[in-house]
């Protein structure tokens, strides 16, 4: 990521953040370092109205960072445990070589420090969240994690210029947000043409059952915990099951979203649909040598049908979850 690329998030005119003082020479708005990481604190706010969740997420995940560490000491835990995931090793595999990637809301970062450990590309790692940053930044510096940065930032006011990446990576995060649509346009225009933009959100069908299980921890409180797949197992230990319990159970604010819908965000962003996971065609499984970032059929709406109500019978390990890759025109 060349510094020409910064912008301030305020007017848009250029930052330079080599300087001691950051400053925007436009409009005079200063930022400031954490002190504890030295991370830039590009954060601005975009919205006043009152009902806008950024402020409440903000709180939220400052008091239980996503997804967590635990359990991953070093690079190379870090690159077992991610290439356990289909989707994040295929990802690793298939990323055009010297690409440009910013994951906007990057959480502790584990999957921007898992991209970053292949040398040939940059990484930004943006979050709204300082205590998951300082997270992914130890990390970073702990396992010397050379061609990745972290930054704080608010999607909704990105600190880079248009078309500055290959690839944004956005998962998990629009559905926190007052307005997922207005997210997706904000990361979709940093996107440079022919590049690509990878969305993940909560489907509206298949997150019934965790919305049920919520009801019953509510009810009859945590006792009932063995009732998510997650929790009851013994992959992952007490911190990052709490992680998990806090943001699929206690998360202030989410949306659900349809296939259709997602593929719509797609083409009035300029964007054609090219892969995901469910693919929105009944019977075509994700197989594990898929080619990510080729064409496939976007289906009709009688394919989304099946293709939901089939997720909904399947079960829902991820948290009832659904990834679409596009490209830019
Ligand atoms: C469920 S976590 C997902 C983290 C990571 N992407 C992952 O898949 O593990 C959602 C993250 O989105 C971030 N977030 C929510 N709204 C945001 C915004 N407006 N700008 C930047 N980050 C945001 C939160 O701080 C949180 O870290």
């Amino acid at each position: 990521m060349t510094e020409s690329n910064i912008v301030c998030p305020q007017c848009s005119g250029p930052l330079d953040l080599r300087r001691e003082r950051i400053a925007c020479d436009a409009c005079g708005q200063a930022f400031s370092r954490d002190s504890e990481s030295g991370l830039p604190l590009l954060f601005f706010d975009h919205s006043r109205s009152p009902e806008d969740v950024t402020a409440r997420i903000k709180d939220f995940y400052e008091k239980t960072p996503f997804p967590d560490y635990e359990l991953i000491d070093s690079a190379a835990t870090l690159r077992i445990k991610s290439e356990r995931g289909l989707f994040a090793r295929l990802l690793d595999e298939q990323i055009p070589h010297g690409a440009r990637i910013l994951e906007a809301g990057c959480g502790t970062g584990q999957l921007s420090n898992f991209l970053g450990l292949t040398l040939d590309r940059q990484v930004t790692g943006a979050d709204l969240c300082l205590n998951s940053l300082r997270m992914a930044e130890a990390f970073r510096r702990k396992n010397d994690i050379q061609n990745v940065r972290f930054l704080q930032m608010n999607l909704f006011k990105p600190v880079f210029k248009p078309g500055s990446f290959d690839l944004v990576i956005c998962n998990g995060v629009l559905h926190h947000t007052s307005d997922p649509c207005g997210g997706f346009r904000s990361i979709a225009r940093l996107v440079k043409p022919s590049g690509h933009v990878l969305v993940g959100l909560y489907h509206a069908y298949s997150r019934i059952p965790t919305d049920v299980r919520r009801i019953i921890f509510r009810v009859f409180g945590n006792r009932f915990k063995f009732l998510d797949y997650r929790l009851r197992g013994k992959s992952i230990g007490d911190r990052k099951k709490n992680a998990w319990f806090m943001d699929q159970y206690k998360n202030p604010h989410e949306s659900k979203h349809t296939l259709g819908e997602l593929i719509g965000w797609f083409k009035r962003e300029g964007f054609e649909y090219l892969n995901g996971i469910p693919k929105p065609v009944p019977f075509q499984p994700f197989l594990p040598h898929e080619n990510l970032f080729e064409k496939n059929p976007e289906g009709s709406f009688l394919d989304h049908f099946l293709v939901e109500a089939g997720q909904f019978f399947a079960g829902d390990r991820e948290g009832g979850f659904f990834l679409m890759i596009g490209r830019k025109k």
